[in-house]
């Protein structure tokens, strides 16, 4: 071999992604604080655990995150590395978040959007540029015939460029997005396309959350690159973790929260609690907020008989505001849960209950009184919170899913699936959740947890890597 050896790093076992375990912020008093990642990758892949032994290789998102990095702050097996703040602008807000996750989820309103142009161009450079650091640092920190874990469309260039640079590794790929059919797919730059599915299949074996998604890609590296070459792709339906969630929604600050929660959604006019329709997302364009509220609205106007007697309870959390769209739908969210408040509300009964502060006890709290659980996204990866509600409700929840979520392809059998898109379906799929009787609720969501269940974060991660190294 001319392979260096004496220059390798130690780790067996690397993962790399744009979000890492933790970010940190800048207290007044110029302290770091320490708060954990959201969104679906970090559950996934925090249940790792540096124990394992896997070194974390991670950006720097945040002015905190960079100054901790500056100050050699850190969680042990994290490495952040300090991406220059327009490089990691244009690749994370401009390639990442505004082209290839609007491709995999079908997001750009067409007539308009998307626009190719100069400014694009720029973005693309520094996109390599900024997948470039990622390669280079996995190529610096890895041991000979490592096995390197890529999550996700913002490291899509990785595979290839650490191929090159370290020909000894095993290097798997991780998508936790949808996948785009081949003709949404090639709205993209041809040499766009064609160097995200290069890179992409510089890697051993890719991984998908789903069949579906594996099959989209398959079908654009058919069309577009020739083929897979000798890259072998799984599915691993990334599970809930159970254990974890069961015993930390029975902390006392959950407990506190259940208290505050049922005080803020009140009681019926007959006294017992009222109903609760439950869902909990970043604020997110593809999570389908605003048409789950006017699902919710036309629930009130056919059915009056609910007057008084349920409550969305609807927590949406901030997500991307960097990006007009994110800020603009959060506005949107605001403003029609408002509407309904204005047009059913009494001064006895708010109909929706809208959270927009990130609180995870409190969206523990909430899946433990939830009657109802609504996760209508037009398009997602898997859903996590689809798997973790039935898991961590008292009583039993009844699920109201989207047939184009992820979970879908596990849950759909005692859920209550909807089309997205469909309003009128969505507000009948909820007045038929209201009406389950507690012990069919209770039932479904046994049902539901053990399919939730079925492959826990660890599992999920060592199946990969056993795969992988095999
Ligand atoms: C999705 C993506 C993740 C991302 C998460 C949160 O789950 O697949 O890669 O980390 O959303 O989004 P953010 O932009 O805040 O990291």
């Amino acid at each position: 071999s001319t392979h260096v050896t004496s220059a390798r790093g130690a780790a067996q076992v690397l993962v790399a992604s744009n979000r890492g375990p933790v970010s940190y912020a800048v207290q007044e008093d110029g302290s770091l604080r320490a708060k954990r990642g959201g969104g679906g990758l970090v559950s996934g892949l925090s249940a790792i655990g540096p124990d394992a032994g896997a070194l974390w290789v991670c950006s720097a998102l945040s002015d905190g995150d960079r100054e901790a990095v500056a100050r050699g702050v850190g969680e042990d097996g994290v490495r952040m590395l300090p991406i220059p703040a327009e490089v990691h602008a244009d690749a994370y807000n401009g390639v990442a978040n505004s082209v290839l996750w609007f491709v995999h989820h079908m997001l750009y309103q067409t007539p308009l959007e998307p626009v190719f142009d100069a400014g694009f161009w720029r973005q693309w450079e520094n996109y390599g540029r900024y997948n470039r650091a990622f390669a280079e640092a996995l190529a610096d920190e890895a041991a000979e015939g490592a096995a390197v874990l890529v999550q996700d469309y913002h490291l899509t260039l990785v595979p290839g460029l650490l191929r090159k640079l370290r020909p000894d590794l095993r290097i798997g790929h991780f998508s936790h997005t949808p996948w785009a059919p081949v003709d949404y797919f090639r709205m993209l730059p041809d040499r766009v396309a064609t160097e995200v599915l290069e890179g992409m299949l510089g890697a051993d074996r890719l991984g998908f959350l789903t069949r579906r998604w594996a099959d989209a890609f398959t079908a654009c590296a058919t069309k577009l690159a020739g083929g897979l070459g000798g890259t072998q792709v799984g599915v691993h339906g990334l599970g809930a973790d159970a254990e974890f969630l069961r015993a930390r929604s029975h902390e006392p600050d959950v407990e506190e929260r259940i208290e505050a929660l049922r005080a803020e959604i009140g009681p019926a006019p007959s006294g017992e609690p009222r109903r609760t329709i439950v869902r909990v997302d970043r604020t997110e364009l593809s999570k389908n907020i605003v048409r789950g509220l006017l699902a919710y609205r036309q629930l009130l106007a056919d059915h009056p008989e609910w007057h008084e007697r349920v409550a969305h309870v609807a927590f949406a959390y901030p997500s991307r505001q960097d990006l007009a769209v994110y800020r603009d739908y959060t506005a949107e969210v605001q403003r029609v849960a408002d509407g309904i408040n204005a047009e059913y509300g009494t001064p006895t009964w708010t109909p929706v209950v809208l959270h927009v502060k990130d609180d995870f006890a409190r969206s523990l709290a909430a899946y433990r009184i939830a009657d109802v659980a609504l996760v209508n996204p037009v398009r997602d990866g898997m859903n996590l919170v689809a798997k973790e509600v039935p898991i961590v409700s008292d009583e039993g929840c009844a699920l109201v899913l989207s047939r184009e979520a992820g979970a879908h392809e596990e849950l759909a059998e005692d859920a209550l699936v909807v089309n997205p898109y469909d309003i009128l379906d969505t507000a009948q799929a909820l007045h038929t959740a209201l009406l389950m009787p507690q012990p069919e609720r209770a039932e479904r969501s046994k049902r539901l947890s053990a399919a939730a269940t079925a492959l826990p974060p660890k599992q999920w991660f060592l199946d990969q890597l056993n795969a992988l190294t095999a």
